[in-house]
């Protein structure tokens, strides 16, 4: 058992997260052109970004939903990414904008880009919240960034220790005491 109490702090505000994903989506909004787009929400962790995130795209925005799974219950990636719920719909021949809370090693993002790409999807570009380069085992090209972030473990806003935190309205650093 790793620990006895934990400490979440403050990082990023919600006030600053919301303005961020604004920006995120404005820029996003931008490349789009007008051109509809398939929002694919990674479950559980980028529900709430993903969803703030489409209200500020101006395009038509389609929304669907994949559970992978890569980590325990810990704070470190086992390597392996498996689908655990499948999306509802067809990628193909669609712009695909990929939702995700955070890139930490890259396997996840790594094996979802090829998928999307393998099922014949028109585009693919990778939105992530957070992301620790420190931490990179495989590059993937990420296009959109909301905060690059130092090795820390993070929760709020969606990510979770252990199930724990993803309610909390900001992102904070978790502090194992
Ligand atoms: P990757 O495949 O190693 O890039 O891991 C990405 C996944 O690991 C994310 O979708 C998160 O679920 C989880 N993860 C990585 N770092 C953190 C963190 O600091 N807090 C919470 N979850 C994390
Ligand atoms: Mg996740």
């Amino acid at each position: 058992m790793r620990t006895m109490c934990e400490q979440i702090h403050v990082m990023y505000t919600e006030e600053e997260v919301c303005e961020r994903i604004r920006q995120l989506g404005a820029q996003i909004s931008e490349d789009l052109n007008g051109e509809p787009v398939k929002l694919i929400c990674i479950l559980k962790g980028a529900s709430f970004f993903a969803c703030e995130l489409a209200k500020r795209i101006t395009s038509p925005v389609y929304m669907d939903f994949m559970y992978v799974s890569s980590y325990g219950n810990g704070t470190e990636s086992s390597g392996q990414v498996k689908i655990t719920k499948d999306l509802e719909s067809s990628v193909e021949g669609e712009n695909v904008l990929i939702a995700e809370d955070i890139i930490d090693s890259g396997n996840t993002l790594h094996f979802l880009s090829q998928e999307m790409k393998d099922r014949g999807a028109k585009s693919v570009r990778i939105c992530t919240l957070l992301s620790k380069p420190d931490r990179r085992v495989v590059e993937v090209p990420v296009d959109y960034v909301g905060y690059v972030i130092p090795d820390k473990f993070v929760v709020g806003y969606g990510l979770d220790y252990a199930q724990k935190y993803r309610n909390l309205p900001y992102i904070g650093e978790i502090e194992f005491c």
